[in-house]
């Protein structure tokens, strides 16, 4: 966020800024969704909803599982949200207590951490490393007394995957042991090799988190969704209808046509393929070559341990020099991450071009 802050300091400014650091998408929300929004401020209330979410929002995301993933979702699971984030507090707040201990992939999305510590939850750090793809394993969590288990694949920093098997396996193990797992699956949609599969087509004992934030393009729309364990609906309720009333009337009433944008959305899958490739191939070109196998997200992390010990210090001398935002490890990963960067190639294919040339200049001044 300190380098978001500061490249938009530089925007202002009017220097020229190659912004790989924003994790979001460079695009407005789908036209349909930007359509419905109009309709929807011009022709409905937009009081409270229902806690969980308006009844044909549910329906629709139910329809999705049911096209994308081929399960059968009943829509009284669903949960809409205020966005994953706001889904995270509400699942971590319904399925632990202070003093649970959660296990999370280390490097890792930092909100998970921040708002178990908040919770009073203890944060159990799986190090996680190229051997298995920067992802937990079944192994790895044996015997560690976890109560519940956050996995992200594609994931954040990394974008790296767990294959349909090893998904499976991990809810499989989590629900024999007593381990209550949220499988976050908010870059579906964005993948470049390899299988999601949804945590739910082995056992529905833990939740799934998903947002319209990233494939759909609409992340200030501030809207999501949780598939929710039945034994714990009830909590969810209480908790959704105490906490935020309901998630926001406009986006909700906008994120039902999302669905009719699949192929816009798959349109900017395909620009980030293509910046996924540029990106990979200069970096490896300047000698910055191990990298995570970015199977999906739009992000490169990058281990640049060869050119600095403090990539926070890098970060902040990249941008100042040379223009080019980037993310210091050090966000994902408070133990190892002062060697990585991330970087993002969410915006355009010309931001990813003109960011490898200020690199290569900037690494060649050094
Ligand atoms: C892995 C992961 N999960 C969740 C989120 C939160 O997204 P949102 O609250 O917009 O749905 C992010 C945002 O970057 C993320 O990278």
């Amino acid at each position: 966020m300190r380098v978001l802050a500061a490249a938009a300091r530089r925007a202002e400014q009017g220097q020229p800024l190659f912004n790989l650091a924003a994790g979001q998408p460079s695009t407005p929300a789908p036209a349909p969704v930007l359509a419905a929004a109009h309709q929807a401020l011009d022709s409905q209330i937009l009081g409270y909803t229902e806690t969980p979410g308006i009844a044909p929002l549910r329906r629709a995301i139910s329809g999705h599982y049911r096209d994308r993933y081929a399960l059968d979702v009943d829509p009284d699971d669903i949960v809409v949200t205020t966005g994953s984030s706001g889904g995270f507090l509400l699942a971590f707040l319904a399925a632990f207590d202070v003093g649970s201990r959660v296990g999370l992939a280390r490097p890792g999305y930092p909100a998970y951490r921040n708002i178990l510590h908040a919770l009073g939850c203890e944060v159990v750090d799986l190090p996680c490393g190229p051997e298995t793809r920067y992802q937990p394993t079944a192994a790895m969590i044996d015997g560690l007394g976890l109560d519940g288990l956050v996995v992200a694949s594609p994931a954040n920093p990394t974008g790296t995957m767990l294959d349909p098997v090893e998904l499976a396996q991990l809810a499989t193990h989590c629900a024999d042991t007593g381990v209550r797992l949220v499988s976050d699956e908010i870059y579906h949609g964005i993948t470049y090799s390899g299988q999601t599969s949804c945590s739910w087509a082995t056992n529905r004992s833990g939740f799934v988190v998903n947002s319209f934030s990233k494939y759909f393009s609409m992340t200030g729309w501030r809207i999501g969704w949780l598939l929710v364990p039945h034994d714990l609906t009830d909590v969810l309720d209480a908790l959704g209808g105490n906490l935020a009333i309901c998630p926001p009337a406009p986006a909700q009433y906008a994120a039902l046509a999302a669905f009719d944008g699949y192929d816009e959305c798959d349109r900017h899958v395909v620009r980030y393929a293509e910046n996924r490739r540029l990106l990979l191939n200069g970096l490896r070109r300047l000698g910055i070559d191990r990298l995570a196998p970015a199977d999906g997200a739009f992000y490169v992390y990058a281990d640049i341990s060869h050119l600095t010990d403090d990539s926070a210090a890098f970060c902040a001398q990249l941008l100042d020099r040379a223009g080019v935002a980037a993310a210091p490890g050090i966000d994902f990963d408070q133990v190892d991450g002062h060697r990585f960067l991330r970087f993002s190639f969410a915006g355009s294919t010309a931001t990813v071009i003109g960011a490898l040339a200020a690199l290569e200049e900037f690494l060649n001044e050094r």
